[in-house]
């Protein structure tokens, strides 16, 4: 078959991977080629044990794989053939030098940037994906711009999805965002990405902008959800003294349609790819502007939730008459959030190193995350062990530690688990999910986030 376009799209990642398999999926008249330097990721897209566990994705897959959907780790050959190359290379915080454990680092951006100006048989349209700071677009348009032959246009339209959620939020996103230079060639590169996301999103859902509102704009949606999760959070302290209700006041604030009900789930501190990296450089951008003020005022919302981190560790500590010591703490689940495998930035990874620094030994249980568990703390000194059955893992166990809010730690047989447990036994629900109430009448000791605690004793 003849395709109308080739679409390539540069790294295979959480985000790369599941957006062009849509991309494929809704529009069968593009040949869409994914491509990575990571060749064990690339046989696994091949393979039916995909690299990024998404509800609905691999449905998705197995319908358009080989046939307009292709992953490869021929990035040379995918870049001639393709029209238009999205880039979705990893963008993580810079870990050395000038920015170090701030700004981003754009070595993987510029390589890939680099790759495109070497194989470039044509002009290309180059679209941004992955997260980047505000004006890398003008970086990339000027090594582009070296070329002699060929005309680059570079595109920003960054990727809104959640995971857990993406093929969803790719299917019926709230908006896309396209940006552009606005001179009559960028207009048109953008009218060829708008021409993709017709095909299944509302005209009206699409929004096109200029390319450092585009750029900028992923960052600040990034920063207003992290900035509602640190709101709620920074006020369970003062729950869990005052008697005040987390839960209530998320209700009574959030019942507010100028303020909305959503994101406001208390946590053990979020997680994730996104917000800590995206804050952090936001921050940097600041400072690198002299906006020194602005830098703070964003840089709070990363300090509350690495004190919300601590404090669990803390709470745990205390309530565990201050010493873990060879207990055993069980901990129920490893992921960033429920319905992924991506443990990127999990709050779990805080609280198990500190666990173990208090000398505890633990079992961590999962779905889905073992797998990165495992990886996230190799060479951690310490008794730590791991099982996808959470029976398993509480028994001999003092205390349960919720970390993720999967669905399956709700439906456990609570009676049991007590009676496999030492006694006396803890929950510290760092998801607020399970039945607290029902847990103390069980006989355990329960501490909900931002409620008084349910003790025994
Ligand atoms: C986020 C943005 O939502 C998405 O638009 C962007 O493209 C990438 O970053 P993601 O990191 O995949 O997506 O997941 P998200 O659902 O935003 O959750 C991030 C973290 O916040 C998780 O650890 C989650 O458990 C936590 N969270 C979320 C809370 O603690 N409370 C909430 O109310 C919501
Ligand atoms: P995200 O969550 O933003 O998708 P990931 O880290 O999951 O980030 O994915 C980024 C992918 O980009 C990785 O699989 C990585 O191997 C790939 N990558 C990085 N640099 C290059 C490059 N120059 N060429 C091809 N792929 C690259």
């Amino acid at each position: 078959m003849e395709f109308e376009k080739v679409i390539a799209c540069i790294g295979a990642g959480y985000v790369g991977g599941p957006t062009m398999a849509v991309i494929a999926y809704k529009c069968p008249q593009y040949k869409v080629i994914v491509v990575d330097i990571n060749k064990e990721r690339i046989d696994r897209w091949n393979s039916d044990n995909l690299p990024v566990y998404e509800p609905g994705l691999d449905e998705i897959v197995k319908q358009v794989r080989e046939k307009n959907l292709f992953f490869s780790t021929d990035v040379e050959s995918a870049i001639k053939e393709a029209q238009i190359i999205f880039v979705s290379v990893n963008t993580p915080t810079k870990e050395y030098g000038v920015g170090a454990g701030m700004a981003a680092d754009l070595k993987y951006w510029e390589k890939s940037a680099r790759d495109i100006l070497k194989y470039a048989n044509s002009d290309k349209i180059v679209v941004e994906k992955s997260t980047v700071p505000v004006k890398t677009a003008e970086a990339i348009e000027r090594i582009l711009s070296t070329s002699d032959k060929y005309k680059f246009e570079v595109i920003s339209n960054p990727e809104f999805l959640a995971e857990g959620t993406a093929i969803n939020d790719l299917l019926y996103p709230d908006r896309v965002l396209i940006g552009s230079r606005e001179t009559p060639s960028g207009i048109k590169a953008r009218e060829e990405i708008v021409k993709i996301y017709e095909n299944w999103v509302p005209r009206e859902k699409i929004i096109t902008s200029n390319i450092w509102s585009s750029e900028l704009a992923k960052l600040a949606a990034n920063a207003f959800l992290a900035q509602r999760i640190s709101s709620i959070n920074a006020l369970t302290p003062l729950c869990e003294i005052t008697g005040a209700d987390i839960e209530e006041i998320a209700y009574a604030v959030g019942t507010d349609s100028r303020i909305g009900n959503k994101f406001l789930k208390p946590s053990v501190g979020f997680g994730g790819s996104c917000f800590k990296k995206d804050i952090l450089n936001l921050t940097y951008i600041c400072k690198y502007y002299g906006l020194d003020e602005v830098a703070d005022y964003w840089l709070k919302i990363v300090e509350i939730n690495e004190y919300q981190k601590n404090r669990f560790v803390l709470r745990i500590l205390e309530e565990m008459f201050n010493t873990l010591s060879g207990k055993k703490i069980a901990l129920f689940g490893f992921a960033f959030k429920a319905n992924t495998n991506d443990t990127r930035e999990s709050a779990a990874i805080t609280i198990a190193k500190k666990l173990v620094e208090e000398r505890a030994i633990l079992s961590i249980t999962d779905p889905k995350a073992l797998e990165n568990a495992k990886k996230d703390l190799e060479g951690v000194e310490g008794e730590i062990y791991y099982t996808e059955d959470p029976y398993e893992a509480v028994k001999d166990a003092d205390a349960i530690a919720v970390i993720t809010e999967w669905d399956l730690f709700k439906n456990l047989d609570y009676e049991k688990i007590y009676s496999l447990m030492r006694k006396p036994a803890f929950i510290f629900d760092g998801r607020n999910i399970l039945d607290h109430k029902k847990l103390f009448e069980i006989g355990f000791n329960v501490y909900p986030l931002g409620k008084p605690p349910l003790k025994h004793f």
